[in-house]
């Protein structure tokens, strides 16, 4: 049976439920992070990938909602890692935290109302192919630091991906690559994006209205230690369609190679091995096969 941790205790998941009056459905002003754990097999055990670095960005976007979740993070740190016990897990799994403006009232606020918390935790394979994608670049703008911050995940703002990504499937891509107001590559729908130029790594600066990613932090430093250098800097459009290799990264997604952009082969339309060597790692890494990365992970059993 599905739980949820819910008002301060672990409840089944389908008790785990709000009014339709919640300010945060009808209005967006939620925050919410998205975990994943890895399931290793030969020692039958369960990892949760970056914990602790997951609920110090919860905090974060919750400071910029003003929105006060009510547990520290050690105690969110606790409380997610009893929920997975519970559950006894044998499978990978995403973890869905959630903050948000909890009273039924009709007002267009963040001030003076009750906030909430819940986490529950689902099983989960991959969300996009890791084997190769075709995507676009959107129509639609991604959401600017003076309007609604992507540097915050707040639950609003998703109305922005899913503007993107449903148009985008509709036209028979995988997924979008949105541009920023000022024209440069920000990110994919719901991932941080990553090309590769001449032997180096290239990602958009963090002022390029992008999310902060965890994943993001990982795959520099994955090319950090395999000696592949990394530059932080504005990409053009097309910059995208010459480039060598090119591939997304997030929770969700994992390593997501595009192998084709509005209908251009990248490269030779095939994983490159940039591509393909941080891919092995990362996957390796994850689940607990490099005791080097071991620090990233915290054992749920
Ligand atoms: C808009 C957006 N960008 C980037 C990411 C990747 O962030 P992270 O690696 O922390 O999961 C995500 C999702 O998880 C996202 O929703």
């Amino acid at each position: 049976m599905p739980l949820a941790y819910f008002k301060n205790e672990f409840v089944a998941l389908e008790q785990a439920t709000i009014s339709v009056a919640t300010h945060a459905l009808n209005y967006g002003t939620g925050c919410f992070e998205g975990i994943r754990a890895y399931y290793n097999e030969e020692q039958d055990k369960l990892y949760i990938l970056k914990l602790r670095e997951h609920y110090e960005r919860f905090m974060r976007s919750c400071s910029v909602m003003r929105i006060d979740p009510g547990h520290s993070v050690e105690d969110m740190i606790n409380q997610t890692v009893e929920l997975l016990r519970r559950q006894n897990f044998h499978q990978d799994v995403y973890i869905r935290p959630l903050a948000f403006k909890a009273d039924p009232v009709i007002k267009v606020t963040l001030e003076g109302i009750h906030d909430e918390f819940a986490v529950f935790a689902l099983p989960m394979g991959d969300y996009l192919p890791t084997k190769g994608i075709h995507v676009m670049v959107s129509s639609w703008r991604r959401l600017e630091d003076n309007a609604i911050p992507s540097r915050a995940k707040i639950t609003g703002s998703y109305v922005n991906t899913a503007l993107a990504v449903t148009d985008a499937h509709l036209a028979g891509f995988d997924d979008a690559i949105f541009l920023t107001e000022s024209g440069h590559v920000a990110e994919g729908s719901a991932a941080n994006l990553f090309m590769v130029r001449n032997g180096t790594l290239v990602t958009p600066a963090v002022t390029d209205n992008i999310l902060e990613g965890i994943t993001r932090d990982i795959i520099m430093r994955l090319a950090q230690d395999a000696g592949i250098p990394v530059s932080t800097r504005p990409i053009d459009r097309t910059e995208l369609y010459v480039s060598d290799e090119l591939f997304l990264v997030g929770t969700g997604v994992q390593i997501s190679p595009v192998t084709r952009i509005d209908h251009r082969n990248i490269g030779q339309g095939t994983v490159g091995p940039v591509t393909e060597g941080i891919q092995t790692r990362y996957n390796q890494a994850i689940r607990a096969r490099l005791p080097e990365y071991g620090d990233w992970l915290t054992l749920v059993k």
